[in-house]
């Protein structure tokens, strides 16, 4: 049977992204559209899947509405409270849950990165560029790159420690202000000397049978803009820093696709269906 989905907040970066997959998605169909300035377009009642894909703060008042239906929370608010939905790492626990919080762009990159190694990790610098879609609709293209919120001020680290256990992150995100979309961090992880050989190991045979995730000799967003694809590219440096080039599009994997890849899991379908 196919899933009947309501998109609340529909008119963004994040919910455009979802209703365009679901158009072309096999076996679920969208059947109620809302943002304020849009209004509502078809039968909420028909629902079994809601996709909250507000800013951060608006979901808390349509929880009444949506208690009853598997929900997926793309924003900030849920992601220390809800199943965290990244699928390569907790596809399982996605499957059981009826409500998962969908992860931060930044954050997607850098914890697929970093997690296949968590307990070799003693100390992570990430400086991460992203494009302007990151930032909401209402941000517009200029010729400019700016670091912002560096070193431990972005909301996205929070998610990062949780996930990763470690309160030993520095995060430089930049945001590309002429670039629309794709993200690219850049992982430093020093004091691998004795560990390179592992490190490296753990990082391809996490991710051996994932079907979005492809260790490359070079990661481009170019390369994964437009797709849920994740490539990851690995640089073992004699002095014992591991570098970890991480590309994603922020709309797809980081957003959107990861959205629709969590509601396969939840919905029993296969993980990859509407996302080839
Ligand atoms: N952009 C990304 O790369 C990205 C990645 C991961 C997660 N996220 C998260 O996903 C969420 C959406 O991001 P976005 O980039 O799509 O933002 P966006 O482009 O600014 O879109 C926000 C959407 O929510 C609607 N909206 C705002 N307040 C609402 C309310 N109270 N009730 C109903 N609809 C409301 C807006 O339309 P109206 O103004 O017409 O209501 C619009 O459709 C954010 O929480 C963001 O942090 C974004």
């Amino acid at each position: 049977m196919s899933v009947k989905a309501a998109i609340i907040g529909a008119t963004g970066h994040v919910g455009r992204t979802v209703v365009r997959l679901l158009a072309d998605h096999r076996d679920a169909e969208v059947v109620y559209t809302y943002s304020r300035t849009q209004g509502p377009e078809g039968d909420f009642n028909a629902a079994d899947f809601v996709f909250l894909t507000m800013p951060h703060g608006s979901a808390q008042q349509y929880l009444p509405e949506v208690a009853d239906r598997r929900v997926l929370d793309a924003s900030v608010d849920h992601r220390t409270t809800w199943t965290y939905g990244i699928p390569e790492l907790f596809a399982e626990r996605i499957a059981n849950s009826t409500q998962v919080a969908g992860p931060g762009c930044y954050a997607t990159a850098v914890i697929l990165g970093a997690a296949p190694i968590c307990d070799l990790v003693q100390r992570l610098y990430v400086v991460a560029d992203s494009g302007i879609s990151g930032a909401g609709k209402d941000a517009s293209e200029i010729e400019s790159t700016r670091p912002y919120k560096v070193g431990n001020a972005h909301f996205q680290l929070g998610e990062m420690k949780h996930v990763l256990g470690t309160e030993r992150i520095l995060f430089v995100p930049k945001v590309l202000e002429s670039v629309y979309r794709g993200i690219c961090a850049t992982l430093i992880v020093p004091g691998l000397q004795d560990r390179m050989n592992d490190a490296v190991e753990a990082i391809r045979m996490a991710y051996d049978a994932a079907p979005f995730v492809d260790v490359v000799e070079e990661p481009a967003t170019a390369h994964v803009n437009g797709t849920n694809r994740v490539e990851i590219g690995l640089h073992p440096m004699a002095d014992g820093e591991l570098i970890i080039n991480v590309a994603i599009d922020n709309l797809m994997k980081g957003a959107g696709g990861q959205a629709v890849q969590n509601m396969n899991l939840m919905c029993g379908l296969p993980e990859t269906a509407g996302l080839a």
